[in-house]
């Protein structure tokens, strides 16, 4: 009794991923409630509703097929009642979705609940960079931590061995998510640089869409590895510039910085469109309809977002790899140019 409520705000394939770690440790820890709530945007699936196939079959047979889910998490398609009462709130829908969803949900969650944002991306605001844990914590005014690292969702579900970064100003927060969401399979380490872990998740998802580039336009591995290299000096310059705190270095040797720039690299969807979009011309758009079967891409709109933000200040040429990723997407410049970003970057930024 007296467990903390979780809810999980999502259920694509990272929160149906998520809910499987999250639920278990519920259930067969003390210090949380047994049920686990998980929202579900309702959809019909072979003319059943996904939330009816969730809570029968304990499978989330759209975005997460082939993994059973522990049968104490429970998917509701109502988001306030799904919320309702938790002291544990785990967002996880695609960033482009975040405001309004927490506009859906201002004046229903405790104020002394315990948010942990697990969505990879950045917005913008009149200042320039908003995290979505700002985004978050602005509109519920609960207090946030995140959560990113080297975690491919169907790597996760098989339960394969990772790494994972809680990032979390408040340390007491942090041992209890930790509980909630490590695995010997999941390794959580804490760390207090919470914006830098942040922002990670998001750079590197641009970084990712410049390596497809490269699959796609048939270079090696050597240049892979170039992207990579290059692409983490923007990332760690792009911190300097815009996190409002310190930027410690060794944050980006955790799990959310450079292994999960690798596996994005090699591993995960914005790499897959992206090469897919070098060598067929087709757009991003139809390449993510096509491919993705309802799941969003992260990286081009991420290099939008960053362009806009770096425009702003005046500093796009410091950052020609994710200018280049940028205009290939959005402004038709041709992707065999891309090649041109990594000959002329600066050594040193
Ligand atoms: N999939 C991964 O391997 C992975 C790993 C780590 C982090 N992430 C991050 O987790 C976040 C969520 O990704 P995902 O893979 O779970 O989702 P996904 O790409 O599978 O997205 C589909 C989800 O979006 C929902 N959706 C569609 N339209 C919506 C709307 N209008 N409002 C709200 N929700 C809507 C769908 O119901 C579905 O649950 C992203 O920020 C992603 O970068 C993903």
């Amino acid at each position: 009794m007296g467990g903390k409520k979780v809810c999980i705000v999502g259920s694509g394939n990272w929160g149906s991923a998520i809910a499987k770690i999250a639920g278990s440790n519920a259930a067969r820890l003390s210090s949380f409630e047994s049920q686990v709530n998980m929202w579900v945007l309702q959809e019909e699936v072979g003319g059943r509703r996904l939330t009816d196939i969730i809570n029968t079959e304990h499978e989330n047979v759209k975005y997460l097929p082939g993994h059973k889910l522990p049968p104490n998490v429970v998917a509701e398609p109502d988001l306030l009642k799904a919320c309702a009462g938790a002291d544990v709130l785990l967002f996880v829908v695609p960033h482009q979705f975040i405001g309004k969803v927490c506009d859906q949900l201002k004046g229903h969650v405790k104020k002394e609940a315990v948010g942990m944002s697990l969505i990879k991306g950045v917005d913008e605001g009149p200042d320039g960079l908003r995290l979505i844990s700002d985004i978050i914590h602005e509109k519920l005014g609960i207090e946030m931590s995140v959560l990113m690292g080297a975690n491919i969702a169907n790597e996760v579900a098989e339960e394969k061995f990772c790494e994972t970064t809680i990032g979390c100003k408040n340390m007491k927060h942090g041992q209890m998510l930790k509980e909630l969401m490590q695995t010997p399979n999941f390794r959580v380490s804490v760390v207090q640089d919470a914006d830098t872990v942040e922002i990670c998740g998001a750079l590197k998802n641009v970084v990712a869409v410049g390596a497809g580039f490269c699959d796609g336009l048939g270079y090696g591995d050597n240049t892979k590895a170039a992207v990579i290299r290059l692409g983490l000096m923007e990332m760690i310059g792009f911190s300097k510039l815009f996190c409002k705190g310190p930027v410690t270095p060794a944050t980006f040797l955790e799990s959310c910085g450079v292994a999960d720039l690798i596996t994005t690299c090699y591993g995960g969807r914005n790499r897959k469109v992206a090469e897919a979009f070098a060598k067929t011309g087709k757009s991003i758009e139809q390449l993510e309809k096509e491919m993705l079967n309802g799941q969003k891409l992260q990286g081009p709109q991420t290099s939008a977002e960053l362009h806009r933000i770096l425009k702003s200040k005046n500093v796009v040429e410091k950052f020609p790899l994710f200018t280049a990723v940028y205009r290939i997407c959005y402004e038709g410049k041709p992707v065999t140019d891309f090649i041109t970003c990594l000959q002329s970057h600066p050594e040193h930024m």
